[in-house]
């Protein structure tokens, strides 16, 4: 199908619900053009602002992007630091749209880990959108799955020492309330850009029955297109569930 088709084939009674999106390849997309690394991060921003934009016009309800994981903090410091300004940039810059199209920031992870100034604009951002009704735009910042479980199992650990638990009643609905994204559903569609088939630590628990799509475009060039192809072939799925059609 050419790339405008998708759009005329997408049936927008049926977008999906919460769409995730693990946005890599900035750094080989700024390689390509023989450029530093950080110039693909800040292309990458531009890449977020229309995909926030473009969700929001066509009523997902909930977006969630993976912006820093607790593995990155492996790369040279250089890159971390401005990784982290680019932050501050993006809510500086941003905010004001953000809240005048209703969306409500959340963030996943272990935010206040993270430098003064980006838990400074975090928190701004959070207080600014509270009490907004519209799409949900979930940063994962310093975020890890397994790193979501293990602090939800040390609650729950905690909670057995003091009697407030019994093991007996641990189930999914409990461990799914200690994670953080306990009030909002699993993603229906998780779109990873650049190529990449793994999930690198991403909502591993959420992603259970999430369909998959995955394009070889590096993030800074993903555009409505884009998104409309994984929309379209999201809808092309059946989810079972593991049940019969
Ligand atoms: C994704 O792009 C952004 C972050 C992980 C912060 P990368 O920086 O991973 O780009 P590649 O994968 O090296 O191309
Ligand atoms: C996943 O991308 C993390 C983010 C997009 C924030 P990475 O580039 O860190 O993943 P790997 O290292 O290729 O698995
Ligand atoms: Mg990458």
């Amino acid at each position: 199908m050419d790339k405008t088709d998708y759009e005329k084939s997408v049936n927008f009674s049926k977008i999906p619900r919460h769409i995730a999106i693990i946005m890599d390849g900035n750094g080989r997309w700024a390689n390509r053009k023989f450029m530093p690394r950080t110039m693909g991060h800040k292309a990458g921003m531009e890449a977020l602002h229309r995909t926030v934009e473009t969700c929001a016009r066509i009523k997902v309800a909930f977006l969630s992007v993976y912006a820093f994981s607790t593995e990155n903090w492996k790369r040279p410091p250089e890159e971390v630091n401005y990784l982290m300004q680019l932050l501050v940039e993006y809510i500086d810059k941003e905010i004001d749209e953000l809240h005048r199209n209703n969306i409500k920031i959340m963030i996943t992870g272990d935010y206040a880990a993270l430098p003064v100034q980006c838990v400074k604009g975090v928190e701004k951002a959070l207080d600014r959108t509270k009490n907004n009704t519209g799409m949900i735009l979930n940063i994962a910042l310093n975020y890890g799955s397994r790193r979501e479980i293990v602090r939800a199992v040390r609650i729950i650990a905690e909670k057995s020492l003091n009697n407030e638990i019994n093991p007996a009643d641990i189930d999914e609905d409990l461990i799914g309330s200690l994670l953080y994204t306990q009030n909002i559903p699993d993603p229906d569609l998780l779109i990873r850009t650049a190529g990449e088939m793994r999930i690198s630590n991403f909502m591993l628990w959420q992603v259970a029955y999430t369909e998959l799509f995955v394009t070889p475009v590096m993030w800074p060039d993903f555009d409505r297109s884009i998104l409309m192809q994984a929309i379209w072939n999201y809808q092309q799925r059946e989810r079972r569930f593991g049940g019969l059609k």
